[in-house]
C-alpha cells in the first residue's frame, strides 16, 4: 500500500521520471499523489494532487522542471487523515529544509506528535508521515545515516521512507521495515521504488533492501547500514524477459487479465505437467514429500483465501490430508501448535501482505515448514518461505486478483495430485484429472466466446442492490470469491452461502428485488440446488443459474448462463470465469472503474 519512488540523476529528468514512476506504482493506492524535486541551487518544489497519478500530471504540465536533478513521489493509500491536499505526501520538515514520502504505518505517531508539539513543532496535516520528517529534523546531528538510526529506534510500526535535503541535491537516502523498497541502477540515474517491476527498462540491476536498512545514494555511490555496520547486499540482474504490462487492445486491464487465463493456465503446469507420460515433476514437491506431512494449513488474506479453500477440497479429496485454512490477519495473532508433520503454506498474488508475511516469520521462527504460492518473484513472501510455486500468472495490474486466482488453484491443484499419487490417489482419477487439465485452456478460449452473452444477462441485474451467491461443496468457495468481487468492483452487497443454508434464517430475506446466482454443475449435489432454486422461487426471488448446458432442469430459473461443463474438480475453473465476467460487466455497466476500484490498493503492507 502507497508506492514510494526516487530518482537521482539528469537535470531536468527528476520531474517526468518521479511521474512516471508514479504511473508504474498506482496499483498501490490511487487516493491522491505527490512529488518533490530539489536543484542544485537548493530550490525545491512540492506538488501534491487528490485522485490519481493524472491529476499530479495535470497540475505539473505547465509547470518549468529543467534545473530538477532529484526528485522522490508518491501514490498514497490514505490511512491516517482523510484525502486531502493537506494529507498528500511529501511532507515537509518545519524549517522546509527536510521532504519525506512514506509507506507504512508509524504506530506510535501521536505521542511522538504531542513530544514535538510541545517543542513548539507544527503540523500541517493529520497522517502519521509528518511526525517521521518532524522528528528526524529535531534530530539532525549532520550525518543522515547516524540520525536515521536514532530516528527509527524511536518509530513503531511499518515503514519505507525516503527523503530528500534541500540543501543537498545530490543525495537521498532512508529506511525500511515491512514495507518493501528497492535500489535500481540504471546507466545515468539511480532510483529508489516500492517495487522493483516499476524499474524495469530503466535500470541493470538492483537491490532488495532488508528490514532495518538504512541506505544514502548519490550519482556514483550508496551505502547501505544494517545494525550499525555496513551491509554488502547482493546487485542482482534485471530479467530482461519480464515485461510492463501493456493493455493492447482491451479498454482496461481486469478484462485483459481475465482473457490471459488460457495462457496462464498452460503456463502453470509447463515443464510441472508431462501429459504424455502423466508424470508430474518438481523438485521442491519432490523434497515436500520425504517430509511425512500429516496436516497442512494454508494461511493468506482476501481472494488468496479463497484459492486456500479450494486447495483444501483438493488436498483432502486427492491427497487425503487434512487441511486448515485461515485468514491471515486472525492467523497471526491465534496460538499456534507448530509441529514436524505439518506443512503450512503462505498464498499470496504480490509476496507483500503484511499479514501473511508476518504469519509465515511466526511459523518460521517455531520451526515449522513453510511453503509459498507467490505470483512476484523476489517478494518479502518468496524470500522468506525459501521454498514454495510460483504461479507465473504475469504481472497482474488490474486490483481485482483473476488470473492470480486461477493460477493459485492450479498449484493447488498440482500440489494435491503430487502428493495424491504418494498418497494413493486412485490412478484411474489421477489420469482423468491430468486428461482435464490438459483441456483446461481451450475450455477457457471456448467458455470466453460467451463474453456478450454473459454481459446481456449479467447488465439485467446491474441495478440490484443485494445479491446471494449460493453454491454447495467448492462450488460455495466460487460463489464467496465471486461475492467478494461484486462488492469489490461493483460496490453491490453480495453474500455467498451454502444453497443448503438458506432455509435456517437468511431465506427471510428474499423477494423480488434480491436476486440470487446459483452456482451448480450438476453433480450429485445438483437436486438438493433445485429444492433451493424452487424455494426462492415459491418466494418471489429470482434465481440466475450458472448451468451445465445437459441441465434439464431450466424452466425454474428466470435466466441462465449455460457451459460445458468438465469433470468435478475442474469446473470450478470454468465457474470462476463466467463470474468473473458477470462481476465485471455489472461494475462496467454501472460506470465504476474496475482497474482501481475505490478505496482499494493491489498490495496490502499495513496491518
Ligand atoms: C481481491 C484481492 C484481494 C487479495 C488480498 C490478498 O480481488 O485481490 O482480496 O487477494 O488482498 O493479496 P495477496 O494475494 O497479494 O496476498
Amino acid at each position: 500500500m502507497c508506492g514510494v519512488f526516487g530518482y537521482l540523476g539528469q537535470s531536468g529528468q527528476a520531474a517526468r521520471e518521479v511521474l512516471a514512476g508514479l504511473q508504474r506504482l498506482e496499483y498501490r493506492g490511487y487516493d491522491s499523489a505527490g512529488l518533490c524535486v530539489v536543484d542544485a541551487d537548493h530550490h525545491t518544489r512540492v506538488i501534491r494532487a487528490v485522485g490519481k497519478v493524472n491529476n499530479l500530471r495535470v497540475k505539473t504540465d505547465s509547470m518549468d522542471f529543467s534545473s530538477f536533478s532529484t526528485g522522490i513521489g508518491h501514490t498514497r493509500w490514505a490511512t491516517h487523515g482523510g484525502i486531502t491536499e493537506a494529507n498528500c505526501h511529501p511532507h515537509t520538515s518545519q524549517s522546509g529544509r527536510f521532504v519525506v514520502i512514506h509507506n507504512g504505518i508509524i504506530e506510535n505517531y501521536a505521542d511522538l506528535k504531542a513530544e514535538l508539539i510541545a517543542k513548539w513543532y507544527t503540523f500541517q496535516s493529520e497522517t502519521d508521515t509528518e511526525v517521521t520528517v518532524q522528528l528526524f529534523e529535531d534530530m539532525f546531528d549532520g550525518d543522515y545515516q547516524s540520525t536515521m538510526t536514532r530516528l527509527v529506534q524511536r518509530m513503531h510500526g511499518a515503514y519505507g521512507l525516503v527523503f530528500i535535503d534541500r540543501d543537498n541535491s545530490w543525495v537521498l537516502f532512508g529506511t525500511k521495515k515491512w514495507s518493501p523498497m528497492v535500489l535500481g541502477f540504471g546507466t545515468d540515474a539511480r532510483y529508489i521504488s516500492s517495487d522493483y517491476r516499476s524499474l524495469i527498462g530503466l535500470i541493470d540491476d538492483y537491490i532488495i533492501l532488508e528490514d532495518g536498512d538504512i541506505f544514502q545514494i548519490t550519482s556514483d555511490n550508496y551505502q547501505i547500514l544494517s545494525e550499525g555496520h555496513l551491509a554488502d547486499r547482493t546487485r542482482q540482474i534485471v530479467d530482461e524477459s519480464e515485461k510492463i504490462a501493456e493493455l493492447g487492445d482491451f479498454p482496461n486491464f481486469m478484462l485483459k487479465e481475465v482473457f490471459e487465463q488460457p495462457r496462464v493456465l498452460e503456463d502453470v503446469f509447463r515443464g510441472r505437467i508431462d501429459f504424455s507420460s502423466y508424470s508430474l515433476h518438481s523438485d521442491t514437491l519432490a523434497h515436500i514429500a520425504t517430509l511425512g506431512i500429516k496436516r497442512i494449513t494454508v494461511v493468506a488474506s482476501g481472494t488468496s483465501y479463497h484459492s486456500g479453500l479450494l486447495g483444501k477440497y483438493y488436498l483432502e479429496e486427492l491427497a487425503g490430508i487434512p487441511v486448515d485454512v485461515v485468514v491471515s490477519t486472525e492467523f497471526k495473532y491465534k496460538k499456534k501448535f507448530v509441529t514436524p508433520d505439518e506443512l503450512y503454506i503462505f498464498v499470496s498474488q504480490s509476496g507483500e501482505t503484511i499479514d501473511t508475511l508476518d504469519s509465515l516469520k511466526i511459523v518460521k521462527e517455531q520451526g515449522g515448514h513453510v511453503f509459498g504460492i507467490v505470483n512476484v518473484p523476489g517478494s518479502a513472501i518468496s524470500r522468506a518461505a525459501g521454498q514454495g510455486l510460483f504461479t507465473r500468472a504475469g504481472t497482474e495490474v488490474g486490483v481485482a486478483s483473476t488470473k492470480a486466482f486461477v493460477t493459485q488453484v492450479a498449484c493447488f491443484l498440482f500440489l494435491a495430485l503430487y502428493l495424491g499419487q504418494k498418497n494413493g490417489l486412485d490412478y484411474r482419477k489421477y489420469r482423468e484429472i491430468i486428461d482435464g487439465i490438459s483441456k483446461l485452456p481451450e475450455a477457457i478460449s471456448t467458455l470466453l466466446l460467451q463474453n456478450e452473452a454473459i454481459k446481456q444477462v449479467a447488465e439485467k441485474y446491474a441495478h440490484s442492490h443485494n445479491f446471494f451467491y449460493l453454491g454447495r461443496a467448492h462450488e460455495l468457495v466460487i460463489a464467496m470469491e465471486w461475492s467478494l468481487k461484486l462488492k469489490e468492483l461493483a460496490y453491490i452487497h453480495s453474500e455467498a452461502y451454502s444453497s443448503g443454508e438458506l432455509k435456517h434464517g437468511s431465506i427471510a430475506l428474499i423477494d423480488a428485488e434480491f436476486p440470487s446466482l446459483m452456482i451448480n454443475w450438476g453433480g450429485i449435489l445438483s437436486p438438493k440446488n433445485a429444492s433451493s432454486a424452487e424455494e426462492i422461487r415459491a418466494r418471489g426471488g429470482k434465481v440466475v443459474w450458472i448451468i451445465a448446458k445437459w441441465d434439464t432442469n431450466k424452466h425454474i430459473y428466470a435466466d441462465t448462463i449455460e457451459f460445458d461443463s468438465l469433470i468435478s474438480e475442474l469446473n470450478p475453473f470454468l465457474e470462476v470465469v463466467i463470474l468473473q465476467l458477470w462481476a465485471y460487466h455489472i461494475a462496467n455497466s454501472l460506470g465504476r472503474d474496475v482497474d482501481k476500484p475505490r478505496n482499494l490498493a493491489k498490495s496490502v503492507t499495513v496491518e
